[in-house]
């Protein structure tokens, strides 16, 4: 017997020998939620992982997820895997999904055509312009200087955007024209690399935020429950930005009225305007909205589904990932009745100390089977280590409950995460806190 079931029985490694195998491309906290969502199907067989983590099992050539020429080949030589995700941003934007798409096999995403509504802030605004979706005034520029020219008339604060992927940090809120100066310099000093080469100067929004996804079949689509994330590192939104440190769903701010009216003048035109693009849309298409007014604006899209999002929305899923994934691929969701729970979800984040900046790894975990009362372990950057668990990375653990009100799933998240332990762990106390 593997070694970590013993270890740990929030390890998902059971091996089957019957049902349809899926390859999960990616290793966080996202990643595990979706393997766990599959495996509940009894027509999935086993999940794999690439490059996964502790909680998964994995693919035995510990290929990266932006290997996308070593998953293909795998892929390729591997007949029983009868659908890929792939979750991650990078090897959506490589093409992972067209490259296996003309091999002949199913894979979940968007194409490297419809990806570019991530990958390209400049193409994500003009397509908002030219379709008239609800966005913030903007201009994209190659030049710096030119674009320190057109700030100096511009109200501050002002946002400064790097058009390309960059981890989650090119986006810079400036203050007055001096910052805005140095975020353009950095950003198009190299920073980010050819992701900075063109970079968008936006006008600040004033609002809460929003995380809408939905599935999407190139023509058709269904929302998930609205979801809202933690980015800053610590209590209070204070400190630096993180990939997210916690998240609850659904968001009772943002209620009916709201959500038909960003399905009209958000989701409708974006689905409708990718096909006159050429470049239908299908997978899981994440608006990230600032409501502003009661006005639903988008400020980014992102092709894929958000993390750590998804550790809250998927527990709320009662029917079956696996056939909604293939309806999306298949462009049959219109027929589909997909049901959801009418719990409160939360997630909490449990990060290395020193993140999203440097920190150790290869700390020994423990009290992970202390964890109860309908508490959920999700894991990220955890480690086989020679004698059990070990962080492997800045976000290590993510523990969500499900319950009929927010203040009970808090408490069972808070109780259990208290149990865990690992050197320098950090998280965010106030995870839901104006609820
Ligand atoms: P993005 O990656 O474009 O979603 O930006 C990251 C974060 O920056 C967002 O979640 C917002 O908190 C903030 N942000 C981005 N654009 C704006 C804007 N135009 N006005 C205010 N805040 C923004
Ligand atoms: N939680 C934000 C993202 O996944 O991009």
């Amino acid at each position: 017997m593997n070694k970590l079931k013993t270890v740990s029985r929030y390890a998902d490694l059971r091996e089957v020998s019957c049902g349809d195998d899926v390859l999960v491309v990616g290793g966080g906290g996202r990643e595990h939620a979706i393997v766990k969502k599959l495996r509940e199907s009894g027509a999935v067989g086993n999940v794999y992982g690439a490059p996964g983590n502790a909680g998964m099992n994995i693919i035995p050539t510990g290929l990266s997820a932006t290997d996308v020429d070593g998953i293909t080949e795998y892929v390729a030589a591997h007949e029983n895997i009868a659908l890929v995700v792939v979750a991650p941003d990078d090897p959506l934007a490589m093409g992972l999904v067209d490259k296996l798409t003309a091999l002949g096999r199913r894979a979940f995403g968007p194409t490297r055509a419809a990806a570019k509504l991530e990958w390209s802030k400049a193409y994500a605004k003009q397509f908002m312009q030219k379709y008239g979706i609800p966005t913030a005034k903007y201009r994209a520029f190659t030049g710096a200087d030119e674009a320190k020219e057109y700030i100096r008339g511009e109200q501050m604060p002002i946002v400064i955007k790097a058009d390309g992927l960059a981890l989650g940090k090119g986006v810079y809120i400036c203050a007055d024209a001096c910052e805005a100066e140095k975020a353009i310099d950095e950003i198009m000093g190299g920073k980010f690399g050819s992701a900075g080469n063109e970079i968008i100067v936006e006008q600040f929004l004033v609002g809460y935020e929003v995380s809408l996804l939905a599935f999407v079949d190139g023509e058709h689509y269904s929302l998930m429950p609205t979801s809202c994330d933690h980015k800053r590192a610590f209590d209070g939104d204070k400190g630096p930005n993180t990939g997210g440190m916690g998240a609850y769903s659904p968001c009772p701010v943002f209620g009916t009225a709201l959500l038909e009216k960003a399905a009209r003048t958000i989701v409708e035109p974006t689905v409708a305007g990718m096909i006159k693009e050429g470049a239908p849309f299908k997978g899981v298409l994440y608006f990230g909205l600032m409501v502003s007014d009661d006005t639903p604006l988008v400020l980014e899209y992102n092709a894929r589904f958000g993390d750590p999002e998804t550790q809250s929305v998927l527990p709320l899923l009662e029917s079956d990932l696996y056939e909604i994934m293939n309806a999306t691929i298949d462009g049959t969701l219109d027929g589909m009745n997909i049901e959801w729970s009418d719990k409160k979800s939360v997630n909490v984040v449990l990060a290395s100390g020193g993140y999203p900046g440097s920190y150790k790894k290869g700390c020994p975990i423990s009290g992970l089977d202390e964890v109860d009362g309908g508490a959920q372990v999700f894991f990220a950057g955890v480690g086989a280590g020679e004698d059990g668990l070990v962080t492997s990375g800045g976000r290590v653990l993510c523990v969500q409950a499900l319950a009929d009100d927010f203040a009970s799933a808090l408490d069972t998240v808070y109780k259990n995460i208290a149990k865990i332990k690992f050197e320098d762990c950090y998280y965010r106390k106030d995870i839901g806190s104006k609820l």
